[in-house]
């Protein structure tokens, strides 16, 4: 089973806002991402736009042929950009306005009255839901009842073990996998996941629908494409 691969341009956005014009264009980017062979474009708006901006979600949405991925904190201004936007998926993700990232996922039975409500407005208009959790047998039995389509499993905690060596906790997370199928739900997963540890988590982690990668894709492109560009430069100083 192939598993999609969802680009996060947030840090595109970032790296945009600390010059204030636009430059990285992240229209430009998208649109680059797909071509080169993305299976989709995730964005993470957070109310502070210190990231990805409102007005980019809806700038985007014509450009995104491929699966258009909006995630965040289901605040009303959120819901209402998703229903605006209308993307394939919306993943619901517990991160406060301070938080620097994401950083655990939904407790799914202290929480599953409001996520069943919210889940049931972007069912309604069309759009795959999907929530963030952590590798928690209880928390995905709890996911299952809020009617949700997919769960991301919260991916720190491997790519943290794996980097010491400690390969062994990706068997929690294919027991989560394995007891989210057999529930019948959909299977993502993300972040921290890079190019040294994504290959032993897709061999490990059965039914994987996709992943979505931010921060470790811009690092590694900006490793993989210095070279390159570095030499570009010296050629036009000869
Ligand atoms: N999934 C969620 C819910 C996230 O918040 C993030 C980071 O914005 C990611 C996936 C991607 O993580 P990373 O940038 O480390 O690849």
């Amino acid at each position: 089973m192939k598993t999609k691969l969802s680009v996060n341009i947030n840090k595109i956005a970032t790296l945009r806002n600390a010059r204030g014009g636009n430059y990285p264009d992240v229209i430009e980017f998208a649109k680059r991402a797909q071509d080169y062979g993305a299976d989709g474009i995730t964005i993470h708006p957070r109310p502070d736009e210190r990231h990805i901006r409102y007005a980019d979600a809806l700038a985007l949405r014509p450009v995104v042929h491929k699966e258009f991925n909006i995630e965040g904190n289901p605040i009303d201004k959120f819901i209402d950009l998703v229903l605006r936007v209308k993307p394939e998926q919306v993943t619901l993700v517990p991160d406060d306005p301070n938080q620097l990232t994401s950083d655990h996922g939904w407790d799914t039975w202290q929480h599953q009255n409001f996520l069943k409500e919210i889940i049931k407005v972007f069912k309604n208009a069309g759009i795959r839901t999907s929530i963030f959790v952590d590798p928690d047998l209880k928390m995905i039995e709890g996911a299952v009842k809020t009617g949700i389509d997919r769960i991301e499993l919260y991916t720190e905690s491997y790519a943290a073990e794996y980097a010491k060596g400690n390969k062994s906790v990706v068997d929690q997370f294919a027991k989560a996998a394995d007891l989210a199928h057999q529930l019948g739900l959909g299977i993502n997963a993300g972040h921290d996941l890079n190019l040294q540890n994504i290959a032993y988590f897709k061999e490990k982690v059965p039914h994987l629908d996709e992943v979505s990668i931010g921060h470790a894709l811009v690092v590694e492109s900006l490793i993989y494409g210095m070279e390159n560009v570095i030499r570009m430069y010296q050629q036009k100083l000869q």
